[in-house]
């Protein structure tokens, strides 16, 4: 029995001798540098409880909230979130100069502002500091990060307008500044970006003025969002046959323009206008559309509702409060 046992014990002995960890082997150790500048980056944050695992005795790739290259042992991601985690973010972020990926996000207690440290952080592709109590402008050093794909500060109190400079950005795909408290124009560069369009999320501000026309030039990929800010005038050159937009949000805004004669690309499926100050009338190209989302309620808008296409499948709501829209489901014409 004693013999047995202790064979087991030299054969596991043996095996954990001849058998290296498959985690260890795949991947290097992480970096002393950002091992460092990670520990320094807690002691900024006061050591809170939400980075208990960032334990020095412990391989800092293991770490939460962390990723590492796994040859070269390198921090790629920084991605802290719904924690208990007060104060500033710490300019050390800007010495993990291989990261890829950094995220504070669901942080209330996250104040101050955005710490133009980051601009060391050539090889970002995605920045998302959103849902923190971050304060300020957005910072036009931004624009000095080429390769971000993505720019999410949303849900923070950031203040001033929007940079020009972001059209800088030659890689993005998407900017998010809505819910903050953004004011003055939407830049006259965001109709000249250096690369892709991004898809633009700026709602929820108080963005005033009208769109620039350069816009009209822009093939969005995807989506735009202007809603619930103080923009007026046309906006009807952000339409056009030939683009490729699906989902288009001006609502809550101060837009006044002809309705009538907007052409709207194929490939349109939400389109949400509520509370402004449109008029004419309902183009009758909107029953081509395979509309998901259609929302012309509280604007000026006047005549027959074109009957047809997916136009009577919302309800009255979303055509009620203009001028004299009629027709189904509105009451009949007289
Ligand atoms: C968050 O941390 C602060 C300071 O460390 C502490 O006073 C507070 O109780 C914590 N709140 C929660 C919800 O854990
Ligand atoms: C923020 O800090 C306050 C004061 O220390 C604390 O009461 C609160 O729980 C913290 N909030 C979160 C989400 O941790
Ligand atoms: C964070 O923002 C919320 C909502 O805007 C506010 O109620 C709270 O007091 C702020 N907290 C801090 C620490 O500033
Ligand atoms: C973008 O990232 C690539 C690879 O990660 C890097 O070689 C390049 O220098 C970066 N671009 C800039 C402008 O820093
Ligand atoms: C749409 O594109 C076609 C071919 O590229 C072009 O001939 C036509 O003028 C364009 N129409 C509009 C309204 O831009
Ligand atoms: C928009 O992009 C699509 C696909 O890339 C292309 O087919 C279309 O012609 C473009 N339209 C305009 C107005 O540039
Ligand atoms: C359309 O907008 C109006 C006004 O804001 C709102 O009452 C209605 O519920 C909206 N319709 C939908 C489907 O959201």
């Amino acid at each position: 029995m004693k013999s047995s046992v202790g064979f087991i014990l030299f054969l596991s002995f043996h095996l954990f001798l001849s058998l290296p960890y498959p985690s260890l082997s795949a991947h290097a150790k992480c970096n002393a540098h950002d091992k460092q500048v990670l520990l320094e980056i807690k002691a900024a944050f006061n050591n809170p409880y939400h980075l208990a695992s960032w334990n020095p005795d412990v391989d800092c790739c293991g770490w939460y909230a962390l990723d590492c290259d796994r040859n070269t042992g390198r921090v790629i991601a920084l991605t802290i979130f719904a924690g208990n985690i007060s104060g500033e973010i710490p300019p050390a972020v800007g010495d993990l100069p291989y990261l890829q990926n950094l995220m504070f996000h669901k942080l209330t207690n996250l104040t101050g502002q955005i710490p133009s440290a980051v601009t060391k952080l050539v090889h970002l592709r995605e920045l998302t500091i959103s849902w923190t109590n971050l304060s300020g402008p957005v910072p036009s050093f931004l624009s000095q990060l080429k390769n971000l794909t993505s720019l999410d500060l949303s849900f923070n109190d950031l203040t001033g307008s929007i940079p020009p400079s972001l059209s800088e950005l030659p890689n993005l795909l998407d900017l998010h500044l809505d819910r903050n408290k953004l004011t003055g124009s939407i830049p006259d560069s965001f109709g000249r970006f250096a690369g892709n369009s991004p898809d633009l999320f700026l709602s929820h501000n108080m963005l005033s003025g009208p769109v620039p026309k350069s816009l009209g030039n822009v093939n969005f990929s995807i989506q735009i969002d202007f809603s619930r800010n103080k923009l007026e005038g046309d906006a009807s050159f952000l339409f056009g046959k030939n683009k490729t937009i699906q989902f288009v949000d001006l609502s809550r805004n101060l837009f006044e323009f002809d309705l009538s004669k907007v052409e709207f690309p194929d490939s349109l499926t939400n389109l949400d206008l509520n509370h402004n100050k449109i008029f004419g009338s309902l183009p009758v190209g909107l029953t081509e559309l395979n509309l998901q989302f259609f929302n012309v309620s509280y604007n000026r808008l006047c005549g027959q509702i074109p009957q047809g296409g997916k136009l009577q499948s919302f309800d009255s709501y979303n055509y009620f409060h203009n001028r004299c829209l009629c027709g189904a489901p509105l009451p009949a014409c007289k």
